[in-house]
């Protein structure tokens, strides 16, 4: 069955810059699925270094990303059965995400598997290239951005708060890095969809950048209930 007519709200962005947050928000409050893309990457990253596969070698990633065995539930990434936890999540599982990233067949590899998450009632989406390349006739397209430093200093706060050792310096130049390898890589590089609305969270609290994606959304699907 076709599932083009299903709903998904795209929302892009460079690192750190709280749509992950947001998505997962809206995807509540309208009861949608939900898809961290940057955690597909992540996770194929770790598994890759646990398997012992150079992050340079395309091959051996696309292999693993065929086989990968990996669920999403409640919140938490199970990776052949076993929670991820914070093991995806630390500072250098973004950057190895980032690195394989640019490898085109891993992309492809991933493309089928996120596009299996457009289910009924609808999906809501983050990542770089869901309005681009994954989702391009989604609803309702998001691309959500802050500035360098307030999405340093929202990284460190998050990792503090799960007692992960931080230092917002060496955050910073992280991100400064990411974005541009992120925005400079050949396939799928992060940008603005012409078609996406920019949301600038850096003086918004992420209660108020939810209600304006679920008030774009209202606007976009008008058969949709207004919240
Ligand atoms: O969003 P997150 O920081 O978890 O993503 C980790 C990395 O995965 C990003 O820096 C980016 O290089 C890559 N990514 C991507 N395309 C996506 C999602 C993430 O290239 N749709």
């Amino acid at each position: 069955m076709s599932t083009s007519n299903v709903p998904v709200i795209a929302i892009d962005g460079p690192s750190a810059s709280g749509k992950g947050t947001v998505a997962a928000r809206v995807a509540q409050a309208l009861g949608f699925h939900y898809l961290d893309s940057g955690a597909l990457y992540r996770a194929l990253a770790h598994a890759a270094s646990q398997a012992g596969i150079a992050l340079d070698d395309e091959p051996g990633l696309v292999a693993l990303a065929q086989r990968l065995d990996l669920r999403f539930e409640a919140g938490e990434i199970y990776l052949a059965g076993a929670p991820s936890g914070d093991a995806i999540r630390s500072e250098e599982a973004g950057r190895a995400a980032s690195r394989i990233a640019t490898l085109p067949a891993v992309r492809q590899a991933l493309l089928e598997r996120q596009r299996a998450f457009r289910q009924p009632p609808g999906l809501v989406t983050d990542g770089r290239d869901m309005g681009t390349v994954v989702f391009p006739d989604a609803q309702l397209k998001v691309y959500l951005v802050a500035g360098v430093e307030e999405r340093a200093r929202r990284r460190y706060n998050q990792l503090i708060e799960k007692g992960i050792d931080a230092n917002l310096e060496q955050i910073l130049q992280d991100l400064r890095e990411r974005d541009a390898r992120d925005a400079n890589r050949a396939v799928a590089p992060l940008q603005r969809a012409t078609d996406a609305k920019l949301l600038d969270t850096t003086d918004m609290s992420i209660e108020d950048a939810v209600q304006t994606v679920l008030r774009w959304f209202g606007e976009a699907s008008p058969h949709e209930p207004r919240r």
